[in-house]
């Protein structure tokens, strides 16, 4: 049973020693990665599922239940407990979406499993995340980018059912996401977003700063921060709104900012 996953520091670019020596990520801990293009947000979510052992251009180390990893973590895909969801994902597979989910419900699970019920499952999940639902039928190659991703983030949680999932950038593939966050809180595991989104970076438990390449800070939100976070959520739904209008082809009136702005 994996219980904790920890990061121990590395160097940033420039070799110098990073601030933070030691974070523990536990079990239900739903964590952001902050900081600007470059800094080096990928490059941890990366060493984190590498299992990197000191011998990756950060010299970080990662280790599971205060351990290091066993072997076959790295060496056994299905016994690997981290699912990775990457900033660019494009499909090589051009099967319909129904034996995509069909085929690897039955590499990850074990037999006892019914395999209809996890596809069906996992279409549901992804569904509540997409403008447009995704059909079975369709080719896994005529996905857009946001229902891609909605799939792939449903797919992690249930059909792979990893304890720890790595996220990166979840924001610009235009998913629901305070509803992706919601449901992802119902499943206990460990969840790593990189983000530049204060909506996510506010709704998760603490995030972690990154500055050329290193690990400057963990911050936990603060009173403050949670009350900010009201009034973000409301801009943001404002936002959405009016994205979701020109969208769909509508004009904006001005009536639309009061009483938010
Ligand atoms: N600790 C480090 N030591 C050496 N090189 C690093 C380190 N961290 C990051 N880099 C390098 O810096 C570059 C940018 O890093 P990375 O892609 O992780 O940034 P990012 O924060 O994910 O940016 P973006 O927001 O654009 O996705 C990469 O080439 C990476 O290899
Ligand atoms: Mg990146």
């Amino acid at each position: 049973m994996i219980e904790s996953i920890t990061i121990l520091s590395g160097h940033g670019k420039k070799g110098d020693n990073e601030a933070v020596e030691r974070i523990d990520f536990k079990m239900g801990d739903v964590v952001s990665i902050v900081g600007p293009t470059g800094s080096g947000k990928t490059t941890l979510i990366n060493d984190i599922e590498l299992f990197a052992d000191g011998t990756t251009p950060t010299g970080r180390s990662v280790l599971i239940n205060g351990l290091l990893p066993l072997p076959e973590y790295r060496d056994n895909p299905a016994c690997n407990p981290i699912a990775l969801i990457t900033q660019h994902t494009t499909f090589l597979s051009d099967l319909p979406v129904g034996d995509f989910l069909r085929a690897h419900a039955r590499i990850r699970s074990n037999v006892a499993v019914d395999g209809d019920k996890l596809v069906q499952q996992t279409l549901d999940f992804a569904n509540q995340l997409t403008g447009e639902p995704i059909i079975p039928t369709s080719q896994m190659t005529e996905l857009s980018g946001g229902q891609t991703r909605a799939l792939l983030i449903a797919d992690a949680t249930i059909i792979c059912n990893t304890p720890i999932v790595l996220l990166d950038e979840v924001e610009n593939a235009g998913i629901h996401r305070t509803r992706a966050l919601e449901l992802l809180r119902m499943h206990k595991k460990i969840f790593i977003f990189v983000t530049h989104d204060p909506r996510i970076a506010l709704l998760s438990d603490y995030r972690i700063i990154m500055k050329q390449g290193c690990i400057t800070d963990v911050l936990y939100a603060n009173e403050e921060e949670r009350e900010c976070s009201v009034k973000v959520r409301r801009l943001d739904d404002l936002l959405t709104k009016m994205r979701d209008k020109l969208r769909f082809g509508e004009r904006l009136t001005s009536k639309e900012l009061e009483g938010v702005l």
